[in-house]
């Protein structure tokens, strides 16, 4: 399986309201998007990774990568004003030879080489595979401060990443889909509706995303649970 590692670091990053742009923030001596693109790299032998950050820090993502030991493994791109377009722009500028992608949120430093297998794996009879959480908390449909109803919540899971496809269909989906692609929250929601059934496969608890500040001590913690 020719498999190229997409990777969205062009967020702003507001949430956690430090001076430090997110992919940059160090945790253990180690910058964010490290962590997570060293994990990644430790699950899959990938044939090409592309990374997009925001265009005025792609210089700095080169130096990170060096850094790191990741420069000849990783290229970058410049990002766009939504995940999506950093997800687009990364995607055309993948490796003709690879027939797969995988994609994988930068803020998501805990991705865990077993679910990489377990997605790939499923991905490879579906053309199309996610990772998610099933809901446990009850969930309420709420419009401006007020209950509209209540969800049936074992239809209810939570996206996560990564999520792979195969690149025939992702580039099918954005020539169909055209600009309105570029307002979708994840790449697995550019299938709904299409022919291509994508496969869920049990997400992780501990895949959190980083948000706010909140994430970070909670990963902080994770970390340390490994020594
Ligand atoms: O915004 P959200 O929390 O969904 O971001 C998920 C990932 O997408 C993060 O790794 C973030 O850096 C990335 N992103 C991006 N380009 C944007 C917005 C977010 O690559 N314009």
């Amino acid at each position: 399986m020719k498999v190229a590692a997409v990777i969205p670091a062009a967020g702003f990053g507001h949430r956690l309201r430090s001076s430090v742009p997110k992919p940059f923030i160090r945790i253990a001596g180690k910058p964010l998007l490290a962590h997570t693109l060293l994990n990644l790299q430790s699950a899959f032998s990938f044939a090409d990774t592309v990374v997009a950050t925001a265009p005025r820090l792609v210089r700095r993502t080169l130096v990170l990568l060096k850094e790191c030991g990741l420069d000849r493994k990783v290229r970058v791109v410049g990002g766009g004003r939504t995940r999506a377009e950093s997800v687009r722009n990364a995607v055309f500028r993948v490796s003709p030879s690879c027939e797969w992608i995988l994609v994988h949120d930068a803020a998501r430093p805990l991705v865990d080489p077993s679910l990489v297998a377990r997605l790939l794996k499923a991905a490879k009879s579906s053309g199309a595979a996610l990772c998610a959480l099933p809901a446990t908390a009850t969930v309420k449909d709420v419009k401006t401060g007020r209950v509209r109803g209540t969800l049936d919540r074992r239809n209810i899971f939570l996206a996560q990443t990564p999520q792979v496809f195969r690149k025939k269909f992702l580039l099918e989906r954005y020539q169909k889909l055209g600009k309105k692609a570029l307002r979708a929250t994840d790449e697995a929601a550019l299938f709904d509706g299409s022919r291509v059934r994508t496969a869920v496969v049990n997400g992780e608890v501990r895949n959190i995303k980083i948000t706010t500040p909140d994430d970070l001590r909670l990963f902080q913690f994770y970390l340390n649970g490994k020594r």
